[in-house]
């Protein structure tokens, strides 16, 4: 394939290395990342939330007012995530706060306002900065009036006419659905009657304006794209993805190996590579950290290890009714994440009850995530839906077999025992339902306990699995070209 030169600005609401809060901010760096190695001018614009380590410190390369009314004044700083040139956009009355998105599971009153504005400002600062990219890639709600002020507000102007645009779908539960009147910033919003986006008379959604104006959608990952286009999958925008099916892709997300990989993991006790003796001394050593560390007994019982957002989306739902009956066998299990407080609570009383089976860290610890992707056997994933996944992709990595529902990524990347125990990396189950769990994870402890040897064969086997990032970044380059035939 001759290489494509082409410059692209990456649009996304958070990027690892500045700020993260889930999978998002992990494409986003990597993915820049591995479009840069492919020699393509890729740079990322991000808000400069206060939050952001030193952004107090980064350079002004721009002090300006958005052109269009409301004339909002902001600043453009410069930041990077390694190699990859970032623009901030700084204006402290939006992104000075304690938080991202939420304080104390609310959501900030004017996210709606904050984000349009954002959307906004990628777009007046082009030219400013004299940066005209071939593709503007917008990302998940948050961006989603970039492909729709892309062509409704600056359409015409010559600077833009042949810029085109991509939506990328992480996770289309997340809408942004706001009022016309939270949106007022914006005078497209004025009329009050916005076909593209309107989920109603009096309510919008920026993922809608997305879908509806962006030369290309891509989901992440083939099965995802699918789903979006059934009534079941599509979180009640069946109908947006089928009109634009043409149009839409799936692109499976990689595996940033930079920050994933046992062999230089600097939060392992013992680092190891995919042979058998390393593997096995490497694991042992994680595990008996993972223990000391939670509190549970030194032990070489079946390890489960868990690491998310406590939603539904993430099938807490289906674990918590079987999980009592689980921890009766001689197995150790460790969660760690944060969200719903309900979830939250009703894993902390099981986890109070069976003190030397079960921890409970409701914590987002990024060194206790390796720990636990490292100390475990069998990693759970029965997520309801799950647009890519990454915790899949990491735990096959470190040789822990993930456990996971056949939906969106998780279907695409892990391949079952059962099914074919030769190319197995994990084990799979299909109904969404507490039971359909349970039988898995039995499937999985029995393994275990009667083939110890078979397990290694097979954590070995995920190991050596390669998600790259810059074979998924050829597919993203293909996308960006026929964006612009
Ligand atoms: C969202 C999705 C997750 C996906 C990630 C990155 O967090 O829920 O499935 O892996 O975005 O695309």
């Amino acid at each position: 394939m001759a290489t494509n030169h082409l410059s692209i600005l990456f649009v996304a609401s958070e990027v690892e290395g500045l700020i993260k809060s889930g999978g998002l901010a992990d494409v986003a760096k990597a993915l820049p990342e591995a479009l840069l190695t492919l020699d393509q001018d890729v740079r990322i614009a991000i808000p400069a939330y206060s939050l952001i380590p030193n952004v107090e410190h980064a350079e002004v390369i721009l002090e300006t007012t958005l052109n269009s009314w409301p004339h909002t004044a902001y600043q453009v700083v410069s930041l990077k995530v390694g190699d990859v040139p970032v623009y901030g956009i700084r204006c402290d009355e939006y992104f000075d706060r304690p938080a991202m998105y939420a304080e104390n599971n609310q959501a900030y009153m004017d996210n709606g306002e904050r984000f349009a504005f954002f959307s906004a400002a990628c777009l007046d600062m082009l030219p400013k900065l004299d940066f005209r990219p071939d593709i503007v890639h917008a990302n998940d709600w948050h961006t989603g009036f970039v492909p729709y002020l892309l062509k409704h507000r600056h359409g015409h102007d010559e600077f833009f006419a042949s810029m085109k645009s991509v939506i990328s779908i992480h996770n289309a539960v997340f809408k942004g659905v706001f009022s016309y009147n939270e949106l007022q910033c914006l005078p497209e919003m004025h009329s009050f009657y916005v076909p593209e986006a309107a989920v109603s008379n009096s309510h919008v959604t920026m993922l809608k304006a997305a879908v509806a104006c962006a030369d290309k959608i891509n989901a992440v990952s083939p099965t995802y794209a699918e789903e979006l286009k059934t009534e079941l999958g599509s979180h009640g925008m069946a109908q947006e993805f089928q009109s634009r099916a043409c149009d839409l892709v799936g692109i499976l997300n990689g595996c940033d190996y930079s920050a994933w990989n046992p062999e230089t993991d600097s939060a392992l006790p013992k680092t190891y590579k995919a042979n058998r003796q390393s593997m096995v001394r490497g694991k042992n050593a994680a595990k008996s950290a993972l223990q000391e560390k939670v509190g549970l007994g030194q032990s070489d019982v079946a390890m489960y290890g868990m690491v998310c957002r406590l939603t539904n989306q993430k099938g807490v739902h289906y674990l918590l009714p079987i999980l009592e009956n689980f921890l009766k066998f001689d197995v150790q299990l460790v969660i760690v994440g944060t969200g719903d407080p309900v979830l939250a609570h009703q894993l902390a009383a099981i986890s109070n009850k069976y003190p030397d089976r079960f921890k409970f860290v409701e914590a987002y610890n990024n060194e206790l995530a390796h720990l636990v992707e490292a100390g475990s056997d069998f990693f759970l994933m029965p997520s309801e839906f799950e647009p890519c996944g990454l915790n899949q992709i990491y735990s096959m990595a470190y040789g822990t077999l993930p456990i996971v529902r056949a939906v969106g990524g998780l279907k695409d990347s892990v391949n079952d025992y059962d099914a074919n125990p030769e190319v197995a990396t994990g084990f799979i189950f299909e109904e969404p339902s507490p039971q359909a769990l349970l039988n898995v994870m039995m499937r999985s402890l029995l393994l275990y306990v009667q083939q110890p040897n078979e397990v290694k064969r097979v954590q070995l086997y995920a190991m050596q699995q390669e998600f790259s990032w810059v074979e998924s970044a050829k597919e993203y380059i293909e996308l960006y070209m026929s964006a612009k035939a």
